[in-house]
């Protein structure tokens, strides 16, 4: 619960959200799970794509589903077997997709439905799986429904929403994580009444206590599902049951903020009926955004005979590194408690970075050129031989870094724009606010791939949406696919080990060394077979003592030329 609360807290304060080898699915009738229940979506490596940054096909400076179709054999050379799409939807981009004009169209950026047909059809001829973003406790003020439902009192859309009438007087506060003023209530003349926006205020939230509502959702899933998608990623579900009465909260929440605005009543409710209705009913898997407010609402989520969701994505992990550094121990202590609450039952992510965060090698790693490269494929080794399901985000396969901004101009993201604006009313020092963003913004983690040398990077050819990022020229798919000891290529090796090797999937982790400050060490072992993963995450040279070391002798993997049995620095080797 605390780690989310830090995550709304760094919303609020800073302006920033930070609250299925070689494409072959794997067969899970053969496998061993060592008493897990074996599942497709337990096996899979996920790739993550922020579409409008991928590829651009038609000239316009943003990414489009062409360039996902012409890059589709360098994401099966990747041994990755599921692609996330960030939101691909029709939306006026306020929040670049995460504000839904139509569920069941293609933004006009992107492309076609005709474009999307082919896209699938060329995922599941490489036997890569594709998990759509479903964005339902919100959608955009554009949406047709909220265009009827703001016309008049009486329209039939008027309950999809969450109205106040403004003949009771103001609403009691909500919180608005991207609204400027941080008021989630924004007053609409046309019929004196306030609707709720717990995001921007052109994201009003859906009324999930409506059935009708429920239906049409439950519509747009099979809508989808009828058409092949494998799978669904419910964005900021947490949120969509609310008291309807909106009762007064408490004035200052504080760390008690998820408490009131996070699974509230009724959401379990929701989730059991869009099992029944559609998820049950297909080959999908679901991964829920966040995962409760503690552990036991993580397992009330996904624990297998609840009938509601299949995976949790829990921040806890991903909101660790901080401007100003954070402590190894941290997260060993944090990764090893999340996978020993797991262990039994339920299925968590692992992930260190998404499209809601900066990049991963700047936060975890060493950007620098003397260790990038190194701490970058010591993070790569890291999330391919966790347990649980491992999510990848593009670039990071490459060590792609953060970008450098300086003003506020320089950037896109509407949660750092008015985050910026609330700081200047707050009174805050705005040099450290920019200097924080500059670390911490989404838009780090958005600029475009960086598939070679040539101009934007070989990303477009106009002006990339978001500039392409200074290190293009060595850092890109042309350079390093010609290197067999780039980031990249340690990144298909380590996939393969994974997709090889199912202890890595299903194996027992146990951690070793725990109060170590530099070196994360952990066993995965699955009957017989045993790996120790040894990590330095330090730019130091570091000499540890383990017994394992005496019977796990055979380098499966290491990202130096050799292992004496000390570890230099970033040094990451995988012993079998
Ligand atoms: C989720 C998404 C984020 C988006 C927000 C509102 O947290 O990951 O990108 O801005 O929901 O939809």
């Amino acid at each position: 619960m605390k780690r989310i609360c830090a995550r709304f807290a760094a919303g609020l304060l800073l302006g920033v959200l930070t609250a299925c080898t070689s494409g072959q699915t794997p067969s899970t009738a053969t496998v061993s799970a060592g008493g897990v229940e074996p599942e497709w979506w337990k096996e899979i490596i996920v790739y993550q794509i922020y579409p409008r940054s991928f590829q651009d096909t038609d000239g316009d400076g943003v990414g489009d589903l062409n360039g996902i179709i012409e890059r589709l054999d360098y994401i099966e050379s990747l041994g990755v077997s599921a692609v996330w799409l960030n939101p691909i939807y029709a939306s006026p981009n306020d929040d670049n997709g995460y504000d839904v004009s139509d569920y069941r169209d293609i933004m006009a950026d992107f492309g076609t439905m005709a474009d999307f047909d082919r896209l699938l059809v060329g995922m599941h001829e490489r036997d890569i799986k594709l998990i759509m973003d479903i964005v339902v406790n919100h959608s955009s003020d554009e949406h047709p429904w909220f265009q009827s439902a703001r016309s008049s009192r009486d329209s039939p859309y008027r309950d999809y929403y969450h109205w106040w009438p403004a003949e009771r007087g103001k609403p009691n506060h909500r919180y608005s994580l991207f609204d400027s003023e941080g008021d989630a209530w924004k007053y609409d003349s046309t019929t004196n009444s306030y609707y709720l926006h717990y995001f921007a205020e052109g994201q009003p939230d859906l009324n999930w206590e409506n059935p009708e509502l429920r239906r049409e959702v439950y519509d747009i899933l099979r809508f989808w599902a009828e058409k092949g998608v494998d799978g669904f990623r419910l964005d900021a579900f947490q949120f969509a049951a609310k008291d309807t009465t909106f009762p007064k909260f408490p004035d200052d929440l504080d760390e008690n903020f998820m408490q009131y605005y996070a699974m509230q009543d009724g959401l379990h409710d929701y989730l059991r009926e869009m099992n029944a209705e559609v998820l049950s009913r297909y080959e999908v898997m679901s991964v829920a955004e966040g995962a409760g407010r503690n552990f036991r609402e993580a397992h009330e989520l996904v624990d297998a005979d609840r009938n509601e969701l299949d995976m949790a994505y829990a921040f806890d992990g991903v909101d660790i590194p901080k401007y100003g550094g954070y402590a190894l121990t941290t997260m060993k202590e944090v990764f090893s408690r999340w996978d020993a609450e797991f262990a039994e039952k339920g299925w968590l992510s692992i992930f260190l970075s998404n499209h809601d965060q900066a990049r991963m090698v700047s936060r975890w790693g060493n950007d620098r050129p003397a260790y990038r490269a190194a701490s970058a494929k010591l993070l790569n080794t890291f999330l391919l031989s966790m347990r649980g399901t491992p999510y990848a985000y593009y670039g990071d396969e490459l060590g792609m870094t953060n970008i450098d901004f300086d003003a506020i101009e320089d950037y896109q993201d509407i949660a750092a724009i008015n985050g910026y604006k609330r700081a200047q009313s707050q009174g805050r020092d705005m040099d450290q606010f920019l200097e924080e963003l500059n670390f911490t913004s989404r838009d780090n983690g958005r600029t475009p791939m960086q598939w070679s040398d040539s101009t934007y990077a070989g990303f477009s050819s106009a002006a990339p949406w978001l500039p392409v990022n200074d290190n293009f020229e060595s850092v890109n798919v042309r350079a390093e696919d010609a290197d067999p000891e780039s980031v990249l290529n340690h990144f298909r090796r380590m996939t393969a080990l994974r997709n090889e090797n199912k202890v890595l999937v299903y194996g027992d982790y146990e951690l070793l060394l725990p109060d170590h400050e530099q070196v994360y060490a952990y066993t995965r072992t699955l009957g017989e077979e045993q790996m120790l993963v040894l990590l330095n995450f330090s730019s130091e040279t570091v000499t540890i003592e383990l017994p394992q070391l005496e019977q796990l002798t055979e380098v499966a993997i290491n990202n130096y030329p050799a292992f004496t049995g000390e570890l230099a620095p970033w040094q990451a080797v995988v012993l079998q």
